[in-house]
C-alpha cells in the first residue's frame, strides 16, 4: 500500500495574464488578503500529511525560497519589538518537519515538462501536483480528499469539475465513465478542446495524484498545444496503460491565474478572514452599481 509524501509545485510559469504584476516577482506569490498562494497549497499539502514539498522554479522565483526559510534580520527585528503574535506568524509560516527542495526548470517549457523536472526526487514514488493559482477551499482539504481516493483505489486521481461548454478551450478536459456520485473512470483527455470537439464539461483543474509511471511518457511527449510539453498529452498516455479516476472534488475553486477569479478569491477569503469579515461586508454591501465600471 503506497502513502503520498511528495507534492510538486510547479512555479515556473511566466504568469503573463498578471503583467506588469509579475514582472520581477512570481504569480505564485501574490497574496490573497495576507497569505501569498503558494502558502495555502503548502499548508493544504501539509494538511494531507504531505512532507516533501518539491518546487519547480524559474526565473524570478528567489521570493518563493526566501518565503520558506528563516528570516533572521526580520524575526530580531520582530522580536526586539516584542511584537511576538507577528513573530510566531512568520516563523510558522512552514512547520519543521517539511523538507523544501528547489529544482530549476530552465525555461519555461510547459507544465508537462515542470513536472517532469521533478523525477530525480519523486523517483518511484507516487506524487501529488499542486497548482498554486488553484486556490482551493474545501474541507478536508481538496488535496487530502484525493490521496484517500489514492488510498482507497491505489491510481492516478485527477481533480475536476463542471465547467459551462463554451469555457472547454481553458481546460483539460476527460471523457469518463460515472462510477458514484464523486468518481469517474478517465477513459479520454484533450488539452483546451473547442467546445463541438470536447469529449464533456468536464474539466481537470490543479490537484493531481499521479503514479511515477507518468514519468517515462513525459520524456517521450513532444511539444502540444500551445508549443508546450503538455502534462494532459502524458496523461493521456498513461491513461491506456493504469486505471485513472477523475474525481469531482468538494470544495470551492477560485482560478488565481485570472483576473477574474483572483478578485472572486479575494472577496470570499476577506469574507472569511475572523478580523476583517464583519467590516468588509459592511463595505460590500455599502457598494452601489454606480461605482461600478468607471473605468469602462
Ligand atoms: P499557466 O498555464 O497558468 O501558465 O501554468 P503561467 O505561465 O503560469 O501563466 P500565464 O498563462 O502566462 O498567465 C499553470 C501552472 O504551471 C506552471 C505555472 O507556474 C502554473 O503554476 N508552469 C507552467 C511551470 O511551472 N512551467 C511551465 O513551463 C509552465
Amino acid at each position: 500500500m503506497k502513502k503520498i509524501t511528495k507534492a510538486v509545485f510547479p512555479v515556473a510559469g511566466l504568469g503573463s495574464r498578471f503583467l506588469p504584476a509579475t514582472k520581477a516577482s512570481p504569480k505564485e506569490m501574490m497574496p490573497v488578503v495576507d497569505k501569498p498562494l503558494i502558502q495555502y497549497a503548502v499548508e493544504e499539502a501539509v494538511a494531507a500529511g504531505i512532507t516533501d514539498m518539491v518546487f519547480i522554479t524559474g526565473r524570478n522565483k528567489r521570493a518563493i525560497e526566501d518565503h520558506f526559510d528563516k528570516a533572521y534580520e526580520l524575526e530580531a527585528e520582530l522580536a526586539a519589538h516584542n511584537k511576538d503574535e507577528l513573530l510566531s506568524l512568520v516563523q510558522e509560516v512552514i512547520p519543521s518537519h517539511i523538507n523544501c527542495i528547489y529544482i530549476r526548470q530552465s525555461e519555461p517549457l510547459g507544465l508537462g515538462h515542470a513536472v517532469l523536472c521533478a523525477r530525480p526526487v519523486i523517483q518511484d514514488e507516487p506524487f501529488a501536483v499542486i497548482l498554486a493559482d488553484d486556490l482551493m477551499d474545501g474541507y478536508p482539504p481538496i488535496i487530502k480528499q484525493m490521496t484517500d481516493v489514492f488510498r482507497q483505489h491505489q491510481c492516478s486521481v485527477l481533480a475536476v469539475q463542471d465547467v459551462p461548454r463554451l469555457k472547454t478551450r481553458q481546460y483539460g478536459i476527460v471523457g469518463s465513465v460515472p462510477l458514484t456520485n464523486d468518481l469517474e473512470q478517465v477513459n479520454a483527455i484533450v488539452e483546451k478542446p473547442k467546445p463541438e470537439d470536447a469529449p464533456s464539461t468536464i474539466a481537470v483543474v490543479g490537484r493531481y495524484i499521479l503514479t511515477p509511471r507518468i514519468f517515462d511518457y513525459l520524456e517521450k511527449v513532444q511539444a502540444g498545444t500551445g508549443g508546450e510539453i503538455q502534462l494532459t498529452d502524458g496523461i493521456a498516455a498513461l491513461m491506456q496503460e493504469e486505471k485513472m479516476l477523475a474525481y469531482r472534488f468538494k470544495g470551492t475553486r477560485y482560478d488565481c491565474g485570472s483576473k477574474q477569479g483572483y478578485l472572486q478569491a479575494q472577496v470570499a477569503f476577506g469574507l472569511m478572514h475572523p478580523e476583517l469579515c464583519a467590516e468588509f461586508a459592511a463595505y460590500l454591501n455599502s457598494l452601489s452599481l454606480d461605482d461600478c465600471c468607471r473605468g469602462a
